[in-house]
């Protein structure tokens, strides 16, 4: 990725399926980073802007098939990136994405079965600009849980969406989805056990902020 994308800014993404269990830890990292005098820009996908939260609604609860899902996602993202990620990026913030791209890769990819070399095209037209390279995060947190277990964790707690609401073999495929990225670009992964208890979980993200003396 070009400098000319970011200055000196950090874009960290984090993703898991349904239920993994990332959300009160990226609030915490907003938290930490603010106290160690970074400012932070926490934001999510579909959505962080306007119109993208229009389109979040219409793909969470809307049925529609899968190419028109991810055009409308990546048109969500599109404009997040203009709006939002960019800026704060070349004004030097922390942006903490809850959800990015590896998102389609593993639920319209994986969870759909939906054609990787469309996603592929997708991501390079809308993460690019003219004379920059394509923008990925830093680094991708992935919160990993096995797929029966999330499950457990998301009965009864809310009123289910269009993704939580599929069986369990779809979020076999998602996780799946999420591995095979990793197992592409690991560099760019760091793998959480989910599974452990909230404190360890904790710890452990906050080792791989430490480790890159991001902390
Ligand atoms: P959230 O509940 O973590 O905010 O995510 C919203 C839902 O949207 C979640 O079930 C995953 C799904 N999603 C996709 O299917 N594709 C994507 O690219 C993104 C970012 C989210």
């Amino acid at each position: 990725m070009s400098n000319s994308n970011r200055s000196s800014g950090l874009f960290i993404s984090f993703e898991g399926i349904d239920g993994a269990g990332k959300s009160t830890h990226i609030s915490g990292l907003a938290d930490a980073f603010k106290a160690a005098g970074r400012s932070v820009t926490l934001t999510r996908e579909p959505g962080g802007t306007p119109l993208a939260e229009k389109l979040r609604a219409m793909v969470l609860n809307d049925a529609m098939d899968s190419l028109t899902e991810s055009l409308l996602i990546f048109a969500a993202r599109r404009d997040h990136l203009a709006q939002v990620i960019r800026p704060a990026l070349l004004r030097g913030e922390v942006v903490l994405c809850d959800r990015f791209t590896d998102a389609t890769f593993a639920y319209q990819g994986g969870g759909r079965g939906f054609d990787l070399h469309v996603l592929k095209t997708l991501e390079a037209w809308v993460q690019s600009t003219e004379g920059q390279a394509l923008l990925q995060p830093d680094l991708t947190v992935w919160f990993d849980l096995d797929p029966l277990k999330a499950a457990e964790r998301l009965a009864g707690a809310r009123v289910p969406d269009k993704f939580e609401a599929q069986p369990v073999e779809f979020f076999r495929r998602v996780a799946q989805g999420y591995a095979d990225r990793q197992q592409a670009e690991p560099n760019r992964f760091a793998r959480i056990d989910a599974a452990q208890s909230r404190e360890t979980v904790w710890q452990d993200v906050v080792t791989v902020f430490k480790t890159r003396a991001w902390l």
